[in-house]
């Protein structure tokens, strides 16, 4: 059987009249900033994919590498590099040397959408690019989905009943995607209101990764 290969989205990518507009605002503004979809990080071979939100204005929209320079980042690198999933030090630099180990990290939608929050036709325009990617991972077991819009997108990709699977901190749940048993891993996102606010603490955190460790293995 042929490989199937995946390729992120590039600058000229203009599915999203909003999006497209902001990142040209942002080209304006801050002109030394990726502003472009930020491409995933991690190679297709590997058998956990992790999906966050979106890319923040000042933070993986500046860097153009996942969570890289977000507060989001911070507990989601110490996780990953913890549990044996990254080498390097994150030091919220794409140029920081941190490359994953058996996972690969994007985003449910890949460009910058105003305040946090793309839109439900974003979401779906962004997720023929997510659907493809995870068809052209062929040893994916999991999928950690970083908060309640990257659950739902991922279960919206994979063709499954958002009612069938409920979003819960820690859960997991199994999927049948075309034949392939893939598990998906909820978890609340680790957005600076959600850490602040205690929502998500990062002994929960951890759990999630003590979780995942008995799925899969860096
Ligand atoms: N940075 C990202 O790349 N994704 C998020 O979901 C949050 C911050």
């Amino acid at each position: 059987m042929s490989r199937k290969t995946f390729t992120c989205p590039d600058a000229s990518c203009r599915r999203c009249p909003r999006l497209s507009a902001f990142l040209d605002k942002n080209r304006r503004l801050y002109p030394d900033f990726h502003n472009a979809p930020v491409p995933s990080l991690g190679d297709l071979d590997a058998e956990l994919l992790i999906v966050g939100l979106a890319p923040g204005l000042k933070g993986a929209n500046r860097t153009g590498r996942p969570f890289t320079g977000d507060f989001a980042g911070d507990l989601l690198y110490g996780c990953l590099h913890d549990f044996g999933f990254s080498t390097g030090e994150y030091k919220a630099r794409p140029d920081d040397g941190v490359r994953l180990v058996n996972a690969r990290l994007t985003n449910a939608v890949r460009c910058v959408p105003p305040e946090n929050k793309p839109t439900g036709d974003e979401v779906r325009q962004c997720g023929e690019y997510l659907a493809d990617e995870i068809d052209a991972m062929p040893n994916l077991k999991v999928v950690l989905a970083l908060g309640g819009l990257a659950h739902n997108a991922v279960l919206s990709v994979l063709g499954q009943k958002k009612s069938a699977f409920k979003f819960a901190h820690n859960a997991l749940h199994e999927l049948d995607w075309n034949g392939r048993r893939i598990l998906l891993l909820d978890t609340y996102h680790t957005s600076r209101y959600n850490v602040n606010t205690g929502k998500l603490t990062p002994e929960m955190f951890v759990n999630v990764f003590k979780t995942l460790s008995g799925i899969v293995n860096p």
